[in-house]
């Protein structure tokens, strides 16, 4: 396997950043995830859309143009022979003295991509069994819709999940309504088939998944509403699932213990599963 790092391709096991890097020092830094399908990038204009936001947020320099990105990712995936699998980029602040401040406006921002084949096969078997899901109080900060590599409640909700035997930890608000999943957003199926999200507010982050489902709904004349919903409602909602740009979308057959519907995965969820592909190519 090959990475880029700083400029370099070199092979994974010796790729690595510095040890004054703000990312590793502080997490200051952001990330985006792109699915590789057929070899080729999947929506890759919308995650560098979400990239240039995130950076913008924080105030950190784009590590480049939007064409030279570009050209590392795919060339990152040709080095790679990856066919079915996923993009990884992270930028972050840069490498500088260990200060809490801003580094000099000189510093360049640090950037690493990687490439990883996934088995779809895999992907499809957890999609047709669908999976658990827990819930877990909201303990992160108030701008989960910077896409930050500060993931420290996410690592340890999904551990959480793991543990209760769950693939997916569910966070939520203090008045008991669904943010979204520790890596993916959440939605449900209403028993009169509306097909509800929480609005991407700067509670939780805009999935580009999210967004493919948002259109592919309104090409289906299928009704959405964005609005927060309860982890109560999920419970009784004719089904539930989750996207990701790695998991597409996996229907959710148990909350915190209890079958959704009849506990089984759900035909909306995966004839969306099913449709995704064919819009986002
Ligand atoms: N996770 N919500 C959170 C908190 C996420 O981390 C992600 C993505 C999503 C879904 O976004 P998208 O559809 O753009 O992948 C929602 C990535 C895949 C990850 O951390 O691996």
């Amino acid at each position: 396997r090959i990475a880029y790092v700083n400029g370099r391709y070199v092979p994974h096991r010796d790729a690595a950043v510095h040890v004054e890097d703000r990312g590793y020092q502080f997490a200051d830094g952001v990330y985006e995830v792109c699915e590789v399908f057929g070899g080729r990038l999947v929506d890759e204009t919308r995650h560098l859309d979400r990239l240039d936001r995130s950076l913008r947020e924080l105030r950190i320099a784009a590590p480049m143009g939007r064409k030279a990105l570009l050209t590392i990712m795919r060339e990152t995936v040709a080095r790679n022979r990856v066919r079915h699998g996923l993009v990884y980029l992270q930028v972050s602040r840069g490498v500088a003295r260990r200060d809490h401040k801003f580094p000099d406006p000189s510093t360049p921002p640090a950037l690493v991509v990687t490439a990883k084949s996934i088995d779809p096969a895999a992907g499809e078997r957890t999609a047709a069994a669908g999976v658990a899901v827990i819930t877990v109080p909201e303990t992160r900060w108030a701008r989960p819709d910077i896409k930050s590599v500060s993931l420290l409640p996410n690592v340890l909700a999904k551990q959480q999940a793991k543990e209760a035997g769950a693939g997916e930890a569910w966070f939520v608000d203090q008045d008991g309504t669904v943010l979204e999943g520790a890596s993916t957003n959440a939605w449900i199926v209403t028993h009169d088939g509306r097909i509800v999200t929480r609005q991407a507010d700067n509670r939780i982050l805009r999935g580009v998944t999210r967004t493919g489902v948002v259109d592919l709904l309104g090409r289906r004349n299928l009704t959405l509403e964005e609005r927060p919903f309860t982890v109560e409602e999920a419970r009784q909602a004719a089904e539930a699932f989750i996207t990701s740009a790695s998991s597409l979308v996996i229907p959710v057959v148990k909350i915190d213990g209890a079958a959704v519907g009849d506990g089984k995965p759900g035909p909306t969820a995966l004839a969306l599963r099913g449709s995704l592909h064919q819009v986002t190519e």
